[in-house]
């Protein structure tokens, strides 16, 4: 299967989550009605906190209960950690929308050992998708944001979890951070059948340039993404700016 890769530029900030959620729920109910269940991976960051508030405000009558819901990276915090990205999905969306406790799939970066909560969020992985040996899942959407540096889930430049072939979850470390993040691998990103990149604001003007129109050796993280079905690419006007085409 190609990848297609669909770019779209909305005029403002409001716009951009409009649309994503229009697209979120678009994916969601067409994986309900062929499978009978949605697969998604949410993204961390600032990003995204708009688009999950605006689902649970304006999607409440979404089909939550056939949504399962997993983390594309963690920060190697606590939960009610400032940091935690669980934390921000709590606070804009879980706690809001009428989604099953038990459809939440979280990291568990509390543990103290990253790598193990890398492999105890692996073995979830391959228990809720039924995975064999070799087997990546295939989840219907997959969020991603777009960091200045041109990292995406917590894919850094430089990092050794850009080499993984086989596992599904690791604990990648990351040098300018001094700390591990727990984040999904290429593979799985590249597995989804659709994923969708959310960027906005003119502090990510230029990396959007590069990683959308110009080639890089080795490529940046985020251009190294390419799953099965759709690449979309979701920007505000000023994420946008320096596009040419
Ligand atoms: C994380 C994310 C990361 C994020 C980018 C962009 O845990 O931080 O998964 O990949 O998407 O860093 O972050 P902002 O949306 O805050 O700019």
């Amino acid at each position: 299967m190609t990848c297609i890769r669909i770019i779209e530029v909305l005029p403002t900030p409001a716009n951009l989550f409009h649309s994503a959620a229009e697209e979120f729920v678009r994916i969601g109910r067409a994986a309900i009605a062929q499978r009978g269940r949605f697969t998604v991976a949410l993204s961390g960051g600032s990003t995204p906190r708009s688009l999950y508030s605006l689902l649970a405000k304006d999607y409440a009558n979404f089909s939550w209960s056939q949504t399962f819901i997993f983390f594309g990276d963690e920060r190697h915090v606590p939960p009610d950690h400032p940091d935690s990205n669980y934390r921000m999905v709590n606070e804009a969306l879980l706690s809001k929308a009428p989604i099953p406790v038990e459809n939440v799939y979280r990291v568990k970066a509390e543990v103290s050992d990253a790598a193990t909560a890398a492999s105890d969020y692996e073995d979830k992985l391959r228990g809720f998708f039924k995975l064999g040996p070799g087997q990546f899942p295939h989840f219907d959407l997959i969020l991603l944001g777009l960091g200045p540096d041109g990292h995406t889930a917590s894919l850094f430049p430089d990092s050794e979890g850009l080499k993984e072939k086989s596992r599904l979850v690791i604990a990648n470390w990351v040098e300018k951070f001094k700390t591990h993040r727990i984040t999904f691998t290429f593979p799985v990103l590249n597995h989804a059948t659709d994923v969708m990149f959310l960027a906005s604001g003119s502090d990510k003007t230029g990396m959007v340039r590069e990683i959308l129109e110009a080639t890089h050796t080795p490529p940046f993280p985020a251009q190294q993404i390419q799953p099965e079905s759709r690449l979309v690419w979701m920007l505000d006007q000023a994420a946008a700016a320096k596009l040419k085409h």
